[in-house]
């Protein structure tokens, strides 16, 4: 017979639980507003591991002071049933007050090497990383797991942890799930739900435009940067979209690419009126 769920909410009772366990304990740590993209990584988690344990925390660190931390979404029973469904062993839901101790931004942070995070998303949302970064940190001291699964739709973010987790020694085994898409190629996310009609309509091109990217210069000889301008201007075209970036990067480090060559990441942020999206393709040998 399956165990329950267990949901608790503070660092003493996860690590009472934690310190009985033995065995590969796998981790996946999340915002919450929980979809298929992160129901892959649990799946991966249960397969690959003796227990698994899921955070929802929205994490105020990552936030500019712009961005959408009061409307993210929390439909916290809704994540607990998917979490029910996929034989999660325990939910970690912390409270702001439990995570961060009084002092709030003066906490001590882990801040991700510039080369890292002074491109793509890191230009747009000054902090973000070093936000991620600490948490990321800080669950794994909670948690203790063996292995941690990070979904690739967040590439750069995936970048800065197995560079924090190299440099820093910490012994936790890093996996990168490849991005969960619906039918017509749109990366899942917890911000699809901010779409209106029309916007789910034109959110696919981004997809449909990194696969071309990725058709014309690996395959039809179409130079990098050509393809790139081309391919900006079109998004710029598209209706209520403001583009943020396009590029092209070494998979493997995110150096900026001149022309394309294997293992290669393009990336694309935009914006589609106030909801912001962001995809990538990985095109390894
Ligand atoms: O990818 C996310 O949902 C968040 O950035 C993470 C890794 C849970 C840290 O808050």
């Amino acid at each position: 017979m399956q165990a329950t769920m267990q949901l608790v909410e503070t660092v003493n009772d996860l690590k009472k639980w934690r310190h009985a366990k033995s065995g590969r304990v796998g981790f996946v740590p999340t915002m919450g507003a929980l979809h298929e993209g992160h129901m892959s990584l649990v799946r991966r988690a249960r397969q690959e591991c003796d227990s698994v344990i899921v955070s929802i925390f929205v994490n105020p660190l990552q936030f500019g002071p712009l961005e959408d931390l009061n409307k993210y979404p929390r439909p916290l029973e809704k994540d607990l049933e998917l979490c029910r469904s996929e034989s999660v062993d325990l939910v970690f839901h912390p409270s702001v007050e439990e995570m961060y101790t009084p002092g709030g931004s003066e906490t001590t942070k882990v801040v991700p090497p510039t080369a890292l995070t002074s491109k793509l998303c890191g230009t747009f949302r000054p902090g973000h990383f070093t936000g991620v970064a600490t948490v990321v940190l800080k669950l794994f001291n909670m948690v203790e797991p063996t292995v941690a699964y990070f979904g690739e739709k967040d590439y750069q973010q995936l970048m800065v942890i197995r560079k924090m987790v190299a440099d820093l020694n910490i012994p936790v085994e890093i996996v990168g799930v490849p991005t969960s898409r619906d039918k017509n190629g749109l990366a899942l996310s917890s911000r699809n739900v901010y779409l209106n009609d029309e916007q789910r309509l034109l959110a696919p091109e981004l997809h449909s435009i990194l696969s071309k990217v990725k058709d014309e210069t690996l395959n039809k000889g179409v130079s990098l940067k050509y393809s790139l301008a081309r391919h900006r201007e079109l998004i710029r075209q598209l209706p209520g979209t403001e583009l943020q970036y396009l590029e092209a990067c070494d998979a493997d480090t995110l150096a900026e690419l001149e022309e394309a060559r294997l293992p290669m990441v393009i990336l694309v942020a935009a914006k589609l009126g106030e909801v912001r999206l962001i995809d990538n393709l990985v095109v390894r040998e």
